[in-house]
Order: C-alpha cells, then structure tokens, then sequence
C-alpha cells in the first residue's frame, strides 16, 4: 500500500522505522515522547528525524499569526456536503503548508449530546453517520496536502465545565456506536495519523491512562498504526505511558527521560512498550514524508484566495433558515426604504468561540451589515445599532427599530460565553435576550441571525419573529453568506446536525446535564439527540435534518434494493425542484435496526446525499448502504450486522420521511 498522495510504500516505511530506531540512543528516545515546545516535538537531527510543528484548530490554522477564520466545524457538518468537507481539510492542509505546520490539531468528533456544551462548535453535530462522513473527508482531505489530522478529543468528552474530573460513564455498546465511532472511521476510512485524548474520564478512568480504550479499542480493535498525544496538561499520573499514551504534550511531566527510566528499572513499563510509542511518532513522520522537503511550502500565499472561497462555500451551505414567516425572505429591496440591523453583533461579529479554537482572521471580518450594504441599491437606507444602545441614543434606536422596513437582529453568544473551557446556558445571553424580545415587540418584521453551536432557547421568542437563520459561528466572511440568502442570492439549503429542544424540561437532556458528583451518567444509551425525540413522541421546537430552502422539492418513486456486499440495501428516489429558484435538498435515509438484544431507537440516519437541482430539474438520487447498518454486539464486543427486518425510511429531515419500506436481511443475507 502506497500512503498517498505520497510515494512511499508501507514496507519502505517500515524500513525507515526500524533502521532510525536502531540507530537511537536510549536518551533520543525518551526526548521524543514529550514535547520540544509547547508547540512542537522532539527532533534528532543526527539522523535526519525533524521536529513536528503543530497548531491548534479546528476552524483553521492558529498559532501563527492571522489565518483564513472558517466557519465553526458545525457549520460545514450542517452543509451534509462530503464535497465541502474534503475542500476544507484540503484548504486547511494548504493553509498549514503555508506556515509550515506539520500536525492540525483537529477535526474535533465529540458528539453534541447537550446544548449547554462549551464546544459544541468545534464539532459535527449529534449524529455519528453524519460526523463520521465528514470527518473521513476532513482528514483525506488535510492528509493529503502533506499534513498530519489529529482526531479529537478522544473519547466523549462531551461538555467543558470540570472536564478534568468528570467521568462520562457510558455503556459499551453506547460507546462504540454513538461516541467512539467518528474516531474509528477516520482511523479506518480516513487514515488519519494521530489522535489527542480529552481531559476527561470514561467509566471512572482518564482517557489518556486507558489501556482498555488506548489499547484495547485504538491499537487492537482499530490497527490504528499512528500516534496518541495527551491533551494539553492531561496527564494526571504517571500511568499514562504503560497505558498506551505515545506523546505528552506540552511538555514532560509524567513521561520526562526520568519517569520513563524509573518506570522501565520498576518493570512498570517495558523497553518494548517505549519502541512502540516512538516508532509510530517515526511512521507518521516517513509515511507522510516530512524528512523529505521543507514543509512550509512559501507558493502558498498566507491569505490564500482559495481558502477565503471555500470558507465562503461552507457558510453558503451550512447556514441554516429556520423560519421564514409569509416568505418575508428572500426580501424585494425596491420595497424597503430603510433597514435597521441591530443587536451586539450588529457591527462586530462573534466569528468563533472562545479558547484554543479562536482564530485572528486574516481577512476583515464581514458583517450582515456591511454585506447587505455592498448589495443593496443606494436608495435603499441601512442604518446599523449596536445594542444595547448607548443611553442619550436609545429613544433614538427603538424609534428607529420601530419605524424600520425591515429589521435585522443580530444575536448570540460571545466568545467569552461560548467557549473551551466553560459551558453555556441554553437561554440566550440575558441581556441579549432582553434586547431581542425588546427589538421583536417593536416590529413585526424582524429576521433573527443567530450565532451559537448548539441549539439555545428559542420557543419563547419564535413566534414574534419573522425569520430565523442559524449562522453557526460563520467565521471571517460568513455573513456575506447570510446576506446573500437575505437579498436571494444564495438559497439556502443548510439542515441542522442537531436537535433543537423547544425546552430541556422534561427530555432527556435535563439528567444528560449537568453532572452530579463529578460523574455524567449517559443512562440515555442510543437516545441521544433526535433519537430520543422519536421514541417519546416529543416534537422539538426544530427537527435534526431540517432545514428551509427558497424552492420546494418533490419525492417520487421510492425504490428499495438489496446489493452485494458492501453495499447491502440501496435506496433510490426521483427528486424534482418544483420552485422557480436553482436549489440544493439533502435526502436523508433513516433505517429502524433489528435488535439483537436491547431496545434500540425507531430509526438512525444511516446515509444521505445532497442533491442539487435546478429549477423544473429532477434527478435519480441513489444511496447506498453497507457498514452503516452493523450494531455493536456487547457479546462478542464486534460489530455484527442483526438477522432480520429492517425498517427504511427516506425523505427530507428526521421527521419528514414520506417514504418506508421494509427488507429482510437472513442468514443468506451475507452471500446476496
Ligand atoms: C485544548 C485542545 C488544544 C490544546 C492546545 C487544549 O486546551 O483542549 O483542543 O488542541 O489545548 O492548544
């Protein structure tokens, strides 16, 4: 097998490896397992083994000055576009070139299991078949530029507040099919080189001293061939190394040269074990060709066109519509005199979350504001308030918000609020929200952009707005995106990857958060997210998968197949923009599984395509599925695909499925 898009052959890798590990001093070795700066690891010049630099992402490059600012990771998972996702791992990849980095720092696959979630932005979303789609593509996509994808945060580290000390005790079967199955298909699928364990504990232990998930599950279930690095400071003893923990980062503490040595004249860790760890930091190294050429690639301008483009694309897809009350949207200017667009972000954006995401723009950010501006006729006034309003101009704003045509109400969480580190509330910022509420009794014609990672309160207030877009954290030029649906320059057809609870009262997300004793009990299994909604006939105020476009689609000829392996069951269906405007529908295949044991949801998305369509166009949408429809079995702690019938449901969100079928998988199912 050749590592593409490199040259090399996993034999002549493995060469490599075995001919430097050789030739290494017991003290280069023990260098190499700890970090060089709080940026970089170990290099051993003497032969020819560079350092890897890294930095930090997962909405672009940081670390090294202003960088292309992509829209949050939740935002290109809400494109459902597996094209998207390979350009932005590719721009990504580029952009690292650009600055010679040798390890991204992301994708981030931690599921969005709670609203509250401090980081709920630097990942895709509640659903793993739509995560793991994404991701896979990420990392090809960052890889094949020559740069190393660390997948984190290993594993369900699912909200910030105590992420040091709060265990997420989950079930085995849980674990695997809902948490730890993004990580796998990016290791299997994606090849992905390195993974980063999260700060937290799964059932009682800290994942970065977990021999079960860093052996067990990573190096034997998995083959993963790559690297694990602690997170940040999350080495807590010094058990990490015999773990199975290759790298500490930033710096060594429970593996500096003297723990190690200790730990080897203990018998606590053998000489073996430590081979290991630095061989698979030397295949990375070779397999992607670093001590092969300089890797900052200075072709590659820092403020790359390309990358400005496809962050451009990721919000023209991701950003979602969610309400749009007498298709006040798009909006016809020769009918507006004057536009007000108000609320904090008005004039000043919050283009990403707080912590070790956040990202300095390289470009300036773009706000609705000064898009609509470059859009609109000159006649046509725009006048932006910043909230809330200083107190010698507020009668002035509210006069002005009232009397307005049309009023644009910018809101959401600043990056002090949204951010690593903490969580935040469901309800909007209370002095937002106070504005917002403010801004809707005034005028009736207000559309609502909202900036967040998560889903937030919104059944309070919905019905006095007109419309509603969802713009994620749209990084550094996402609100042109928004202002181009504004004006109908962009029809939107983003669909959110999570549910949105009208209220956490009463679902399962009142016990899935906060903790309690420093233990979050996952005791919602497989009904996590919408699959919850499904099996307690409760409507959310907005369904996963949905999301409004400017045309409407119609579904015809719903067939189902059954295939060869891989490709077990086939679902085809005709879809035809009816709408006299150019658009893009995602037809989203939800399958009810045979138990093979305990109860398991009415139906999980298990594949999707997104589909565009020009206006009158139809086209024949195929979706295949294979892998997707295997379980976990807790018996022999392997995947399994159950004997029996299997419900198939498709359409356009996870509660629009107009179409059902059934098919029957027996014991002659493998040979079909
Ligand atoms: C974060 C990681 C990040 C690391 C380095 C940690 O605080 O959890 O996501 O990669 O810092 O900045």
């Amino acid at each position: 097998m050749a590592f593409a898009p490199f040259s090399f052959s996993q034999t002549e890798v493995e060469k490599k490896v075995e001919a430097t590990l050789s030739r290494m001093t017991q003290a280069e070795k023990l260098q190499m397992l700890a970090g060089k700066t709080d940026f970089s690891t170990w290099d051993v010049p003497r032969l020819n083994v560079p350092s890897m630099k890294m930095a930090d992402g997962p909405v672009g490059i940081r670390n090294y000055g202003p960088s292309t600012a992509y829209p949050a990771a939740v935002c290109l998972a809400a494109t459902w576009n597996p094209d998207l996702a390979t350009r932005f791992g590719t721009s990504i990849g580029r952009d690292g070139r650009a600055r010679g980095v040798h390890m991204w720092l992301a994708p981030g696959l931690n599921m969005a299991r709670s609203p509250q979630n401090g980081r709920n932005a630097e990942y895709l979303g509640e659903d793993p078949i739509l995560s793991s789609v994404m991701c896979v593509n990420i990392v090809r996509g960052v890889q094949s530029e020559g740069v190393i994808a660390t997948l984190k945060h290993f594993v369900a580290n699912d909200h910030e507040n105590d992420r040091v000390k709060d265990s997420s005790d989950v079930d085995e079967r849980t674990l695997h099919e809902i948490y730890l199955k993004s990580f796998e298909e990016a290791v299997e699928k994606g090849g992905a080189w390195a993974i980063m364990t999260g700060y937290n504990r799964v059932n009682g232990v800290h994942v970065s001293e977990s021999p079960d998930l860093l052996q067990g599950v990573i190096q034997k279930q998995w083959g993963f061939k790559g690297f694990t690095v602690s997170d940040w400071g999350g080495t807590y003893s010094d058990n990490v190394a015999a773990a199975g923990l290759d790298l500490e980062m930033p710096k060594p503490r429970r593996m500096s040269p003297e723990v190690i040595t200790d730990l080897l004249s203990s018998g606590k860790v053998s000489q073996e074990a430590i081979d290991d760890k630095v061989r698979r930091m030397l295949r990375a190294i070779y397999a992607m060709g670093f001590d092969q050429r300089v890797q900052e690639d200075d072709s590659i301008p820092k403020d790359d066109p390309t990358s400005d483009a496809t962050a451009l694309d990721i919000a023209r897809e991701g950003v979602v519509l969610l309400k749009n009350a007498h298709h006040i949207l798009p909006i016809n200017p020769d009918k507006l005199k004057k536009i007000v667009i108000v609320g904090p972000e008005a004039l000043d954006p919050y283009t990403g979350i707080g912590g070790s995401s956040y990202l300095t723009h390289i470009a300036d950010k773009v706000t609705v504001y000064s898009a609509l501006r470059s859009m609109l006729p000159a006649g046509v006034e725009i006048e932006a308030i910043p909230s809330p309003p200083a107190a010698d101009v507020a009668d002035h704003a509210w006069d002005e918000v009232a009397k307005a045509d049309l009023v644009i109400g910018c809101f959401g969480y600043p990056p002090h609020l949204e951010s690593e580190g903490h969580d935040r509330t469901f309800e909007l910022p209370w002095d937002e929200l106070a504005t917002l509420k403010r801004v809707l009794s005034l005028n009736k014609k207000t559309i609502v952009v909202v900036s967040s990672g998560g889903a937030f309160e919104a059944a309070s207030w919905i019905g006095k707005a007109a419309a509603l877009f969802h713009n994620w954290f749209p990084g550094q030029n996402g609100n042109a995106a928004v202002a181009e649906m504004i004006v109908g320059k962009t029809n939107p057809s983003g669909k959110l990857p999570i549910s949105f609870p009208k209220e956490l009262k009463g679902t399962y997300y009142e016990d899935a958060y906060p903790p309690k004793d420093n233990h979050v009990a996952y005791t919602e299994g497989l009904f996590m997210g919408y699959r919850w909604f499904d099996a307690n006939r409760v409507r959310p105020l907005f369904r996963f998968g949905f999301g409004l476009s400017y045309t409407s689609f119609n579904m015809s000829d719903f067939t189902l197949g059954m295939g060869p392996s891989p490709s077990r069951v086939t679902v085809t269906v005709d879809v035809q923009n009816i709408g006299r405007r150019d658009g893009a529908e995602v037809i989203q295949v939800y399958v009810g599984l045979p138990s093979i044991g305990e109860p398991r949801p009415k139906r999980e998305l298990k594949g999707f395509q997104k589909v565009f369509l020009k206006a009158g166009e139809t086209k024949r949408v195929l979706i295949s599925l294979g892998d997707e429809l295997r379980q976990w079995d807790v018996n022999s702690h392997s995947w399994m695909l159950g004997k029996g019938t299997y419900q198939i449901y498709a359409g356009t969100s996870s509660e629009d499925l107009p179409f059902h079928g059934r098919i029957e998988l027996s014991d002659s199912a493998e040979s079909i």
